[in-house]
């Protein structure tokens, strides 16, 4: 029983808050949903508590000498949650680390070198809803940082309505899937990843359990803005979270021809992050989603473990694809492990992105007009 250990000197309050969690653990372990597990913000909430109480086997440990000095990792979302969290123990750990940010420049990386005592932190500006953004951080990479050992893909965002990005695409289609697939693909066509050190290259994405919420795939009207408000978007992001995870497995696929692996690509979910993802929820609830997240949720240092492990562990060496859920190993969706799925998405998404660039060059932009 994970609260059993209630200190009998523990002032009231302390004492509260653990009754709270133990009444709401039994409660949420004895409700049987049939709805979506994570298809709105209620169920998404209440569906990732249940799922961190599941007993699970732990994939492996962390270990004090799953160290990375030499290395250079590159992080999104560094600024905030587990991208923070996860930027300071890879310092602790001796990476070079790289964080790409849309905001925080330069107190967040002041704040990683103190909390890791290292001073080979970087930053980088990014907005992964933006291409020439993407396009002039990939140019920075290869002018002032040079070959990567470690991409982690970490943004994300829940947005409480659909917007459109400058080229007109939907911004939480774009951040959470469409730009990683372009700044990995763009990262590679550059060759900015260090095949030569002796261990793979590590591409890892934090992805969420609700990428099995979707039935299917939205193939006749891929990338088409679509207007949803706050009832929807938590089922947007699991959409945008499949699309994510499928690119993973396919992008395993595609490196690794043959027997020997030559990158790993790995996936993972942190389970719930006390994180600042419900950023854009109204208002009115900010303060009851405040407090269940700190009594419920784990912090951004716990949650981080299995990106950390799956950055710096040596039992992961040589894998070409694996996917965490908390620190368990567990299949992706069957959706997202099929192949015929990962290859349309492929061509789907490069045949989109070929219409971008078009629009980019010639100024008129394909990608509007296909709105219906
Ligand atoms: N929190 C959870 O319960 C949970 C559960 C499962 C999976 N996850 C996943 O964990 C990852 C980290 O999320 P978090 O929980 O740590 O949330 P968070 O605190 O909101 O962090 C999200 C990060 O993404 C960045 N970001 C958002 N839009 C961006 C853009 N257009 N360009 C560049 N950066 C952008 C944010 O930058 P700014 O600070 O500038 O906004 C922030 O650094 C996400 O992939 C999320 O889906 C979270």
């Amino acid at each position: 029983m994970i609260f059993c250990h209630q200190d009998s000197k523990a002032p009231r309050s302390t004492n509260n808050l653990v009754f709270l969690r133990v009444s709401l653990t039994w409660w949420l372990t004895h409700t049987g949903m049939k709805q979506k597990k994570y298809s709105n913000p209620f169920t998404a909430t209440v569906n990732g508590i249940r799922d961190l109480f599941r007993k699970k086997e732990r994939v492996g440990e962390l270990k004090p000498d799953d160290r990375l000095d030499g290395k250079k990792a590159l992080i999104t979302g560094a600024s905030s949650g587990l991208g923070l969290a996860t930027a300071k123990e890879l310092a602790r750990r001796g990476a070079e680390v790289i964080m790409a940010v849309r905001s925080g420049i330069p107190e967040k990386g002041e704040e990683v070198k103190e909390a890791s005592g290292s001073e080979t932190v970087k930053m980088l500006h990014v907005d992964l809803s933006d291409f020439d953004s993407i396009k002039n951080l990939v140019e920075k990479i290869r002018t002032d940082i040079g070959k990567i050992d470690i991409l982690i893909c970490n943004a994300a965002v829940v947005s409480k309505k659909a917007r459109r990005t400058k080229a007109g695409l939907e911004e939480m289609f774009t951040v959470n899937y469409l730009a990683k697939f372009y700044l990995v693909n763009l990262l590679l066509k550059e060759d900015l990843f260090n095949k030569s050190s002796g261990s793979l290259p590590r591409i890892i994405f934090v992805s969420s359990e609700s990428h099995r919420n979707p039935e299917k795939f939205e193939w006749d009207d891929f990338g088409v803005f679509k207007d949803y408000g706050m009832g929807k978007s938590v089922e947007r992001y699991g959409y945008y979270k499949l699309l994510m995870t499928t690119f993973a497995r396919e992008l395993s696929r595609r490196l690794n021809p043959g027997r020997h692996p030559e990158f790993s690509v790995f996936a993972l979910c942190p389970g719930p992050v006390n994180s600042n993802i419900a950023r854009e929820a109204p208002a009115i609830f900010q303060p009851l989603l405040k407090l269940v997240f700190k009594i419920f949720f784990r912090s951004p240092e716990t949650a981080s473990e299995p990106v950390v492990y799956l950055a710096c562990s040596k039992d992961v060496e040589g894998k070409g694809s694996d996917y965490l859920f908390l620190m368990s190993r567990k299949e992706v969706d069957d959706k997202a492990d099929d192949p015929e799925n990962g290859k349309r998405l492929w061509e789907v998404t490069e045949h989109f992105l070929l219409k971008y660039e078009k629009y980019m060059n010639q100024r008129v932009n394909p990608l509007v007009h296909t709105e219906k």
